[in-house]
């Protein structure tokens, strides 16, 4: 087997993340429809202003300035994620705004933060990406514990008539923005196993919040669920 010499053949996601991290950043801040789907996860997960809100798999903290908008001054947002390339991108653009941020490196299906510093929660393009997705919802539910806000933002294929043609174009999407390798150690499409885990960590947050809430956006691609924790 012929290993390319600039691209390795597999890489671990936080190596993939800290090496695209600048470009990651400006996709997040920038892309199509990106800042609508942001905003639909904040007004959804509808904090409590001065609450302390954590975001899991937070990336280079493009959801940051959202969520501190919803929160007022009194509140805190802490960004976790294991890749510790974004998270320096995260501080530096937050040290240019005067807050480098309170940014954790850690990892979302392990969180790294004590139950009663956190009053809600969110993941945003993230469940895709984790193994067991319902559990790692589950977690995040006991973390805010009853009263406490969990919000979910994720892209999957979308079933709306009229929009079903782009699928193709989408796996593509996922398959380009997977670590080198993704397609062969899973042994599927990843659009396939996105799709799985996403419409898992969806149910789940169902399952943790009777007034669970679930829309639909961009043609059905995007995804948001928030409920209150029973
Ligand atoms: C597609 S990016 C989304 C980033 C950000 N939430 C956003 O909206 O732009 C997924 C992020 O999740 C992080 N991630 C994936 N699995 C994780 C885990 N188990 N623990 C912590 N971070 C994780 C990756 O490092 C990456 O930064």
């Amino acid at each position: 087997m012929v290993t390319p010499l600039l691209q390795p053949a597999s890489l671990s996601a936080p190596e993939f993340y800290s090496r695209l991290a600048r470009l990651y950043d400006v996709l997040a801040r920038r892309g199509p429809v990106v800042g609508r789907l942001r905003e639909a996860l904040v007004d959804a997960l509808d904090p409590a202003p001065g609450a302390t809100v954590v975001e899991f798999g937070c990336g280079t903290a493009a959801n940051r300035p959202y969520v501190e908008r919803a929160l007022g001054p009194e509140g805190a947002y802490v960004g976790v994620d294991f890749s510790p390339g974004v998270l320096r991108v995260a501080r530096e653009r937050g040290a240019a705004r005067g807050d480098p941020g309170r940014l954790v490196c850690g990892d979302a299906t392990r969180p790294p933060l004590r139950a009663e510093a956190v009053d809600a929660c969110c993941g945003a393009f993230v469940a895709g990406m984790l193994a067991d997705p319902a559990a790692a919802v589950r977690g995040w539910a006991d973390l805010v514990g009853p009263g406490g806000r969990i919000a979910l933002l994720d892209l999957a294929r979308t079933a709306r008539a009229g929009w079903r043609a782009l699928n193709p174009a989408f796996r593509l999407f996922v398959r380009g923005g997977s670590p080198p390798g993704t397609a062969q150690s899973l042994g599927r499409s990843p659009a396939a196993v996105q799709d799985e885990r996403v419409a898992a960590a969806h149910r789940a947050l169902r399952e943790a919040c009777a007034d669970a809430t679930y829309r639909t956006l961009a043609g059905g691609f995007g995804r948001v669920s928030a409920g209150t924790v029973e």
